[in-house]
This record gives structure tokens, sequence and C-alpha cells, in this order.
């Protein structure tokens, strides 16, 4: 959700009034600051404000109206290959949705049913991720991997200031280790609760994510743990997880404690890939078969396959939650124990995170994670044989498997999310300088299509690259599709009257007046004359 600031309505006024081709559609209803909606068959929202709240309601029918006609600005989640947020459910789980969505997860005594389906759940998830039977793993439902991403984090903190008072040592200065490839989460987790980001740098030659043993320098005796990301945003590569954890190459976690006494522990950011790797890469080890492993999170709303808002967190054993973290609450009649950011939250995605395991089982979801894999290894093959350099990496097959290995056996692969990274080959770009990569985002996005052009992680920033996420609701013929109009484009471009094709949009696409002028700090100077500037990264 981004930050909006309090409009200025007379400022968005002027701004229409001012805008080359707005001016032409200014009308009285937006000079004084009304929705301007052409009304079907009632005048009944003719009169509502747009930047105050009406003092009189409209009719139920005509607030839905106006509210369905304006959200059909919105693109197309089907077709909105930029996320990785699931956008489709079957009818039973909107059902079944729908029936839920008033209740309040928070109210245990309420709504008992709910809670034991989410105790159910989080059982569920731990034995997936293989927490040890011995230890009492515990977790909880959280809005998404970044509320989730903040619980890990404190409690790796807490642990560690807990740690350093025992010792006598001063506790003010932790670290926190992660590639520079990380989600804003990882970032934001750090910033908000003053721990120090040590971003280790990535590029080309470590498939833009953390090397285990290139962290190890940055590790010291303040380092609270290591977060690493089982598929990364920019390219669906698994970090090693297994590596980061064991003895090997350089230094990793394991034999920097034989040698320096640090035991540091590992959360593993597994977003995307927590969902999917169990049953994509069942032999794969990342999660809780890895002693070090103390804590994991993945987006229900991601591959975990629910509508956006649920997300889970789970620690292998609770001692590795701080009991001043947990907090007791005597509410309604009953006592809960809660480590949350928020209190209330919605019961029904908890609900239907449970419809799909039910619903789907290992052998549901392992069937449409092969299906995401074939479809993105069919666009990587179509993009490399063509203008492209792909830089994900699931459509090659593993170091000493065959050219030829059988589609579904995707551990013949190398592994990772079903996401395609990819750039405009070498010689492509010393051919038509003139085309630029960003064009096929624009391009697209006029057939529909949602494909962002993203700079590579930092390091690498002068990268350029697009990318594709592979979800359920993409099916084969879709991205048939989107190879042809991918191809069409770049060859329309390549033309020698491409370039003059391209309509000069700005960077901001279509004038937005509105939307401009929600947003904060655009306007901001400090001092010196320079602008407030936030963390720019790719999501
Ligand atoms: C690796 C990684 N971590 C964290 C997040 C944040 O997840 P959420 O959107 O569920 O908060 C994402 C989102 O794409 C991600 O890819």
């Amino acid at each position: 959700m981004s930050l909006s600031r309090n409009l200025d309505a007379d400022s968005v006024i002027q701004a229409a009034k001012d805008h080359p081709h707005r001016k032409h559609t200014h009308s009285i209803a937006a000079e004084a600051g009304r929705v301007l909606h052409s009304w079907k068959r009632d005048e009944d929202g003719a009169s509502v404000p747009k930047y105050t709240m009406p003092k009189y309601g409209i009719p139920s029918k005509a607030a839905y109206q106006l509210l369905h006609d304006e959200t059909t600005l919105d693109g197309n989640p089907t077709l909105n290959l930029a996320s990785f947020v699931h956008t489709w459910m079957p009818d039973e789980a909107n059902k079944l949705y729908i029936e839920n969505m008033n209740k309040n997860l928070a109210d245990q005594d309420e709504y008992p049913a709910a809670q034991i389906i989410h105790n159910r759940c989080v059982s569920m998830i731990a034995d997936l991720w293989h927490a040890p039977v011995a230890a009492k793993a515990v977790g909880t439902a959280t809005a998404g991997s970044s509320e989730a991403i903040m619980l890990a984090g404190l409690a790796m903190k807490k642990r560690w200031q807990e740690a350093r008072k025992t010792a006598g040592k001063d506790y003010y200065t932790p670290n926190i280790v992660f590639g520079s490839n990380c989600q804003v989460a990882l970032e934001k987790f750090a910033r908000y609760w003053d721990v120090e980001a040590r971003l280790v740098p990535v590029n080309a030659s470590t498939s833009y994510v953390l090397r285990p043993a290139d962290a190890i320098p940055f590790i010291d005796e303040n380092t609270i743990g290591v977060m690493v990301i089982m598929g990364s945003t920019y390219n669906g590569v698994f970090e090693n997880v297994e590596e980061m954890c064991k003895e090997c190459l350089g230094w990793p976690v394991d034999a920097l404690q034989e040698r320096t006494g640090l035991n540091i522990p590992v959360h593993v950011d597994a977003a995307s890939g927590g969902f999917f790797a169990p049953f994509a890469y069942p032999n794969l080890k990342w999660a809780f078969d890895l002693d070090r492993v103390v804590s994991i999170n993945t987006s229900g709303h991601k591959f975990g396959l629910v509508y956006a808002g649920l997300g889970w967190i789970l620690w292998r054993d609770e001692s590795f939650l701080h009991k001043d973290l947990v907090f007791e609450l005597h509410y309604l009649g009953s006592i809960e124990y809660s480590y949350t950011l928020n209190f209330s939250k919605p019961a029904a995605p908890v609900i239907a995170q449970m419809f799909n395991f039910i619903n789907l089982g290992f052998d549901g979801y392992r069937k449409i994670a092969l299906k995401d894999l074939r479809n993105a290894r069919m666009l990587a093959r179509a993009l490399e044989k063509t203008y492209f350099t792909v830089i994900s990496q699931i459509h090659l097959p593993r170091p000493g498997a065959s050219e030829e290995c059988e589609e579904d056996e995707s551990e013949l692969y190398m592994m990772g999310l079903p996401v395609v990274s990819f750039r405009f080959k070498d010689e492509f770009v010393k051919e038509y300088p003139q085309v630029k990569q960003a064009w096929i985002q624009t391009s697209l996005r006029t057939k529909g299509w949602i494909v962002p052009n993203y700079n590579a992680p930092k390091g690498e920033e002068q990268t350029e690259m697009l990318r594709v996420v592979v979800r359920e609701s993409v099916t084969q013929d879709l991205m048939e599709r989107l190879i042809v109009d991918i191809l069409e484009i770049t060859e329309t471009y390549m033309a020698p009257e491409g370039a003059d094709m391209m309509i000069a949009f700005s960077s901001k696409g279509s004038s937005h007046p509105d939307k401009d002028n929600a947003r904060p700090f655009t306007d901001t100077a400090d001092d010196d004359g320079a602008e407030q500037h936030g963390f720019s990264r790719q999501c």
C-alpha cells in the first residue's frame, strides 16, 4: 500500500485546468471537485464530492456503480505478470471467503473454529518445512511476508540483546546481513527497528543472489542473524540455505562458530519459495531440516494460492521467540497468546488457505508448480532463441543433467521460482542501439500485459531486466500469446521506422493529477534544496 497524502483539491483542479489535454475535458463537476462520472440510469451520484466526505450519502447501488466503474481503470490481475500475488481461486473458495469475511481472527472466543483452522494450518506448514517433531514449532498468520519478516527479525534482535546482556557486553549496535537483491521488506525491518542493514553485493557472477561465502566478512559479534532468500524477487533464483548453514567453500556460519565462537542464526525469507520449493523440489534441503534455520516466513498469498492479505511465520522451536515479545491477552473471557504487529486480522484468508491445503493436497500443489515451471521454460526458451538473454535459470539443465531432460523432472533443471527475467542480447543492443528495452514494457501494457522493466540489484544497477512471474492463472495459451506479442513488438521496433512508432509516453504514464497530488515528499525540499528520498527498490 502506498503512502498517500491528503489532497489539495484546489491544486488538483488547477493542474487539470492547466494540463494541455485535460483542459479540453474540464467540466463544471470537476471545477466543483466532484466525481466526474457519466451516469447510466440515475443521477444519484452526481453530487458526490471527490476530496471530502459527502454530507449525505448516496444509495448503495449508485455507490457501487460509481466505484465499480472507477476500478475498471485498474489493470487486469490475470495479465499482471509483475506480481507474485495470487489472483484466482475456485468458486467454492470464493464462497467460503465471502461467508467468513466478517470474522476477526483475533476474537478467539467468538470464532473458535477459525482459530482451530489457523492452528492446523501452522501444523501443516511446520510439517511441510520439516520442523523437528521433538521441538515445539510455533507460528502465526500475518498480513503478508513483510509483517512476518518484521516479527522474525525482532525475535532475532531480542535474543541477541539478551545474550549480550548476559555476557556483560554492550547491545546497542545490532546488524543484520543479507544480499543486496533483498526485497524491500528486509530493509524496512532494519530501518524500522534500528538494526544496521549489511547488504552483501551481488552481481551476474553470483546469479544476482547472495553467495554464502561473500556474507562472512560482513558478520561480526553484533550480527543478529543472516537472512537467506528462497526465491529472489529479481530472477527467482534460490539462495543456497544449506551452504549458508554448513561448513563449505568459505567460512559459512557453522565454520564461523567453530573459529570465532559466534553463533549466527539463519532466517529464511521464503516469501515465494515456502509454498513452491517443497512441491517442485521435495529433495532440496532449505528449511527446518537444517539445524541453523531458526525461522521461516512465506506469503500465503503468493504460491500458497490465496488472495492478497496472508503471510505465515514459523519458528523451529518456541525458545527462539523471546518471552518478552509474546503478549498474554485477556480478551472477552479467554487468554490468548499473541505475537503480531496487528491485533485484528481477517479470518477468511486463513480459511481459504486451509481450503487449498485440503482441496489440492501435496499432489495438487505439485501439479500446479510443475505446470508453472513448464510454462516459464517455454517462455524462456522462446526468448533465448530470438533477441533476448535470459537471466533466470529454471530452463537450464543442472550441471551433469542431459540437455533433453524430461519436462516435469524439475530437479534435473536449475532450481528456482517460475520467473523469467530477461534483457536484450548484447548483439541486439549493438545492432539496434535506438531501441530501448523499457519500450517493451510500455508496448505490452497497451495490449493489457503488465511486464515490468527493472534495474538489477545494487552492485549491478546498470543492467535492466524485464520480468515475468508465471502463476497458476497464466495458462499455456496465454503464455503463447505473450511470446508472440513480445516478439512482434520487438520486431516492430527493429524496423527502420520502428522508433518513430514508439508513443512518447512520459515516465509517469498518462497524466493523473489526483494520483500525483496524493504522493507525499514530491514537493518537499530540505534546507540545501535536496529532495527527501526513500529507498527505491524493485518489488
Ligand atoms: C523475497 C520476498 N520477500 C518479501 C516479500 C514481501 O512479501 P509480502 O508482499 O507478502 O509482504 C516479497 C514480495 O514479493 C518477496 O519477493
